[in-house]
């Protein structure tokens, strides 16, 4: 059985969560220990590097995504300031405040509840876990890095994000309800990994 998950793609950089960990991938058996790094990771506040994309994989990698689910439920759920949030985002590859589509972004982030915002934000960072100091001290896997909004990709990807640099791509969608459905698509579809 086929359906479209996020298929989890782990680029640990300059920090491993073992020795030799970049290029172990995660599977059903060391699952487990996995989720227990990934677990002290979170404790010791910093942010392994993901790529998340969206793509069609076997439903058997689904429960891998455990992890995902269980950060959740550890980082708890902290009402998000949807204003120091943007006030601390920037832009890249044409995007910009005013732009129209990022207009819609935050249009649509403001429409989210506060669980899909917490969502959005372990999405594109890792964690769902917002900085005690506030956006302002959002880190990336090598020191400081603020919220980040690419412009790229076709209408018809769904957004991407690298949780080392704080990035989502996002492509240029033609309408506030075409973004609306691809970003809560992207930030949704993970909750129903926890299912498995
Ligand atoms: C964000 O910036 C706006 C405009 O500069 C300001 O009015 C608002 O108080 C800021 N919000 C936070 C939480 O810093």
């Amino acid at each position: 059985m086929f359906s479209t998950f996020f298929f989890l793609l782990i680029q640990y950089y300059d920090r491993e969560l073992k020795p030799g960990g970049a290029n172990i991938p995660v599977t059903e058996k060391n699952k487990k220990e996995y989720i227990e790094r990934m677990v002290k990771w979170r404790i010791e506040r910093a942010v392994p590097c993901i790529l998340f994309i969206p793509q069609v994989v076997d439903a058997r990698l689904v429960s891998v995504f455990d992890a995902r689910e269980l950060e959740l439920v550890i980082a708890g759920t902290a009402e998000i300031d949807l204003s120091d949030w943007r006030n601390n985002t920037e832009y890249r590859g044409g995007y910009h405040d005013n732009h129209i589509v990022i207009r819609w972004f935050w249009a649509a982030v403001e429409r989210f509840n506060n669980e899909q915002r917490l969502r959005l934000l372990q999405f594109v960072t890792g964690t769902s876990s917002i900085p005690y100091e506030g956006f302002a001290s959002l880190r990336g896997s090598n020191g400081p890095r603020r919220f980040c909004v690419e412009k790229w990709g076709k209408i018809t990807a769904l957004p991407r994000a690298h949780t080392c640099f704080n990035r989502l791509d996002l492509p240029p969608y033609p309408s506030f309800s075409m973004l609306y459905e691809k970003l809560l698509t992207a930030v949704e579809e993970t909750s129903t990994f926890g299912l498995e």
